[in-house]
C-alpha cells in the first residue's frame, strides 16, 4: 500500500500550499450534511438561553418561523424538534406525547404549512420529555417496561405522521419498536414517512445539558443503562442496526458522537446505508465552554464537524448548525 521513500518523496510537499492541500483534501463538509435541532417552549415572544449550552435557544411557536427560515437560507435540509416540558404537563405515563395539540404537534403543523417540502421535519419518538420520571417509556416494577412502551410509541409515532412530520426518530431503544412502527405507519397509509433510527444510542453522561434543554435534568430516577447500550460494546452496535435495518429503517443513528467515530465507521463499512452521527448537548457544551473561556480556538468546531465525516456520517445533528454560515466560511 504505502510506497515511495524519503527523500524522493515528501509527504510535505502536497501540504505547502493551500491550493495544494484543497486539491487533495480527501473530506469535506457542506450545509447538506447538517441536521438542526430546535427546542420549543410554550408562550409568547420567546427567545431563551439555555444555561448549560451557551449560544442554544428555547423558542416559543411564534418564534420559530424565523429559526426555520434561517435552516432554509443556510441550505440545511432537515430540523429536528425537541419540546421543553413544564412540569405540571408531566405525568408518570407521558400522556402528553399523545396530546395532539402538544408542543411538537403544533410545532410540525406550523413548519410544514408555511415551509411545506422545503425543509424536512423529524421528530423525537421517546416519553422522556413527558414523564414525570424522566424515563423514554413506561415504568414496570422499577423496570423500562418494553412491549406496553412500544404501544404508546406506535400511537407518538402516528400522532407525528398525521401532522406532517416527514422523519420519525424513535431514540428509546425499546426492542423491536421500529418494526411494529414501520408496520403501523403502513397500515394507515404514511407508506412514505420515514424511519430514522437512533438504533446505536448508549448510555452515556454526554446528555446532561439535553436534559437541562428539555426540562427532565434533576427529573430523572436512576440511569437508562437497563435500554441504552453499554459503552463497552461495540459488536453489539452491529447487532442494533442490523436488527433495526430488517425491521424497515430508513436511516440509522450512532449517538454520542465525537468518543464513538469507531462506531460510525463500523456501522458504514458493514451496511453501506445512511448513518447519521449526532454531536449531542454534552459535547457541544465542553466545545463552546473552551472556546468562550479561550481554552481553545473555534476551529475546534470545524475540526471535530470534519471528524465525522471522515468517519463515514452521511449528516450531522448538530446544535451549530444555525451557526454554518460562520463556521464553514
Ligand atoms: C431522548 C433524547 C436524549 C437526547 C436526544 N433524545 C436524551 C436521553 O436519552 O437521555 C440527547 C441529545 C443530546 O444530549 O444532545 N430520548
Amino acid at each position: 500500500m504505502i510506497t515511495g521513500k524519503f527523500p524522493n518523496l515528501r509527504l510535505r510537499r502536497s501540504r505547502k500550499n493551500d491550493w495544494s492541500r484543497r486539491l487533495i483534501e480527501e473530506n469535506n463538509i457542506t450545509p447538506n450534511d447538517f441536521i438542526l435541532p430546535i427546542f420549543l417552549i410554550e408562550g409568547k415572544n420567546k427567545k431563551q438561553a439555555i444555561k448549560s449550552m451557551p449560544g442554544v435557544y428555547r423558542y416559543s411557536l411564534d418564534k420559530i418561523s424565523l429559526v426555520v427560515d434561517k435552516a432554509i437560507k443556510l441550505g440545511i435540509p432537515m430540523v429536528a424538534l425537541f419540546p421543553y416540558t413544564q412540569k405540571n404537563k408531566k405525568d408518570s405515563l407521558g400522556s402528553e406525547a399523545l396530546n395532539e395539540n402538544n408542543l411538537v404537534c403544533r410545532a410540525v403543523q406550523l413548519i410544514k404549512k408555511k415551509f411545506k417540502n422545503q425543509i424536512g421535519v423529524m421528530c423525537d419518538v421517546a416519553l422522556d420529555p413527558y414523564t414525570s420520571h424522566g424515563h423514554d417509556g413506561l415504568i414496570n416494577s422499577n423496570h423500562v417496561a418494553n412491549d406496553s412502551t412500544i404501544e404508546v410509541l406506535i400511537n407518538q409515532s402516528l400522532l407525528q405522521a398525521q401532522m406532517g412530520c416527514d422523519v420519525i426518530a424513535p431514540s428509546d431503544m425499546m426492542d423491536g419498536r421500529i418494526g411494529k412502527i414501520r408496520k403501523a405507519l403502513d397500515k394507515n397509509g404514511y407508506y412514505m414517512t420515514q424511519i430514522l433510527s437512533y438504533a446505536v444510542k448508549y448510555a452515556s453522561s454526554f446528555y446532561g445539558p439535553f436534559r437541562d434543554a428539555v426540562g427532565s435534568k434533576g427529573v430523572l430516577i436512576g440511569d437508562k443503562k437497563n435500554y441504552q447500550m453499554d459503552y463497552r460494546n461495540s459488536n453489539e452496535a452491529l447487532r442494533e442496526v442490523a436488527l433495526d435495518i430488517k425491521e424497515g429503517a430508513d436511516m440509522v443513528m450512532v449517538k454520542p458522537g465525537l468518543p464513538y467515530l469507531d462506531i460510525i465507521k463500523l456501522v458504514k463499512e458493514n451496511f453501506k446505508i445512511p448513518v447519521l452521527a449526532y454531536q449531542v448537548s454534552g459535547e457541544y457544551s465542553i466545545l463552546s465552554n473552551g472556546i468562550n473561556k479561550r481554552l481553545i480556538d473555534k476551529s475546534v468546531i470545524l475540526e471535530s464537524l470534519i471528524s465525522f465525516k471522515r468517519s463515514g456520517a452521511n449528516a450531522i445533528i448538530s446544535y451549530y448548525a444555525d451557526r454554518l454560515d460562520k463556521i464553514l466560511k
